[in-house]
């Protein structure tokens, strides 16, 4: 067999992680090749040692059967090696062939040959179907095409085998089955791609063959065609889960929330929420489905006192309560689990346990005659960590010294175990590994069943589908269409999360 890419016994440690504990990863030419596993497996470090970014602290690299060392992605580019990074890394007002050929413009005596590096870009995007307009700015190019730019990038200088590091993670739909014909046109032309991601159903769609890793290790070695995205997530937690949510057909209750012609201005004083409206009864989960950017923070953030409305009202069971702040929302029963939950939601140098209460920490049963009660409180802190399985099981430790998904989960749990009644939820399961998403799920599902409303705001389309009962789509501050899961398709979610309107699409 040929190997394009062989890694063996990859060790690479930070203080305090063995972000790589013995990674072998074996690439044949030609193929596409996953790689999957949860947030902080260490996909991205494996990565970034093959592109030469970071130095193996132990272990051999060989391309093409040659061994090599890198001492800088030069290196790798002239072995071949390109790589798409998780954000990418262009030039906003220059154009997609000025940003091509940033660094390795060809030279006509000692002025640039404009020309002909024009029309190499153009050729390389005509020859992989990539169509590209080279004369457009990035800035004026959705993510989708931006990407693009990213691969002609290293299809320019020369490479053969691609690196694409959770590239789906910011594409619409069918922005994603673009890209993959695009990568089976690069296979088809004999390139070798390397395709990280944690998202199961993308990884059967269009990989050869698997390396599964968990906590810096190699768990498993999978031919495509022959697993199933049960066996991978097996793999990838270290037990079984549930891949799908158990709902029950619920009819909602009295409206909640009501959110009428509401305007949202962003930091930049531009009009993010364009006059939107939208109810959430009790006992269901209304989901709001968009590409990142297109309003949803805003329209949280007023909704839950975060940012001011410039216009409209915000209603909760009748009763105005637009520009209300936090803490007198909290005392109608309207809680959020916010986006940027390590900025808002943690006091880093208390002790986990506190920061279980904190909210309540004024209240009975965590404050007995003034005193806080820390029997209660480290109980009640217990409970939460076991059911939450948040690691290391030490509710002593301060905040600050648990790993960012652990103290996301601490943040989530205190959120849900408040009894809300209505919830705005956003990006809950953000940076979560699989197992800890499966209970988030449930626990949402069960304060539905429980009669709480939800406002679930969410970029990923799988968690919009399986947990709302309406679905929302946003698109540059407006409302594209309402749909319900059992009766739309993700085409056309992704058609509305492209801008184009359900009357339109449904016409
Ligand atoms: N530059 C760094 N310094 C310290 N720790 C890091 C650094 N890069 C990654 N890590 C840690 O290494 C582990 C693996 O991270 P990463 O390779 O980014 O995982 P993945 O890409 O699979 O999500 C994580 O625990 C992460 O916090
Ligand atoms: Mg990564």
């Amino acid at each position: 067999m040929e190997y394009a890419v062989v890694m063996k016994g990859i060790v690479k440690r930070f203080p305090g992680v063995l972000a790589n504990n013995h990674v072998d990863l074996f690439v044949e030419k030609g193929e596409i090749h996953a790689i999957v596993g949860e947030n902080g497996a260490g996909k991205t470090t494996l990565m970034k040692q093959l592109y030469g970014l970071l130095k193996p602290d132990e272990g051999e690299i060989y391309i093409n059967g040659t061994k090599v060392e890198f001492s800088g992605p030069a290196d790798a580019i002239k072995h071949g090696i390109g790589m798409v990074h998780q954000h990418f890394m262009l030039v906003e007002n220059l154009t997609a062939y000025e940003n091509v050929i940033i660094g390795m413009e060809p030279k006509k005596g000692l002025i640039l040959d404009r020309k002909k590096a024009r029309n190499e870009v153009k050729k390389l995007s005509e020859e992989y179907g990539l169509m590209v307009d080279v004369d457009m700015k990035i800035e004026d190019m959705p993510v989708g095409l931006q990407q693009r730019v990213e691969i002609i990038k290293t299809l320019y200088r020369g490479a053969d085998i691609l690196i694409l590091d959770e590239p789906t993670a910011v594409l619409t739909p069918q922005e994603t089955e673009e890209l993959f014909d695009i990568l089976r046109r690069l296979k088809k032309n004999g390139k070798t791609i390397i395709f990280i991601s944690h998202k199961l159903n993308e990884v059967m769609a269009i990989s050869d063959r698997i390396t599964v890793m968990r906590q810096g290790k190699v768990t498993g070695n999978l031919i495509t065609s022959q697993t199933t995205p049960q066996e991978i997530a097996r793999l990838m937690v270290g037990r079984d889960v549930v891949l799908t949510v158990e709902k029950k057909p619920k009819k909602p209750g009295e409206t909640l929330l009501e959110v009428k012609d509401l305007w949202v201005k962003d930091n930049r004083g531009l009009d993010a929420v364009k006059g939107i409206s939208l109810e959430v009864k009790k006992g269901e989960i209304v989901g709001i489905a968009g590409v990142a950017g297109n309003g949803q923070s805003e329209l949280v953030e007023a909704i839950t006192g975060l940012r001011r409305v410039e216009k409209g009202k915000v209603l909760f069971k009748g009763k105005d309560i637009t520009g209300y702040d936090p803490k007198r929302l909290r005392d109608l029963g309207i809680y959020h689990v916010p986006e940027d939950r390590l900025k808002r939601g943690l006091i880093v140098d208390f002790p986990a346990y506190f920061n279980t209460i904190l909210g309540r920490h004024m209240i009975e049963p965590f404050v007995k005659n003034g005193f806080l009660n820390f029997r209660e409180i480290k109980s009640f802190s217990r409970k939460l960590f076991e059911e939450f399985d948040i690691r290391p099981r030490n509710i002593e430790l301060l905040a600050g010294s648990f790993s960012g998904g652990n103290q996301q989960k601490i943040i989530v749990a205190r959120e849900l175990s408040f009894s809300p009644e209505l919830l705005v939820v956003a990006q809950p399961t953000r940076g979560l590994d699989v197992g800890a998403i499966e209970f988030i799920h449930k626990t949402l599902v069960s304060m539905r069943d429980r009669g709480v409303g939800i406002l679930l705001i969410s970029m990923e389309l799988d968690e919009i589908f399986s947990l709302s009962d309406r679905i929302l789509v946003m698109y540059e501050g407006q409302i594209m269409g309402e749909v319900r899961p059992e009766e739309t398709t993700r085409e056309e979610v992704g058609l509305m999360m492209a801008g184009h309107r359900l009357e339109e699409i449904r016409k």
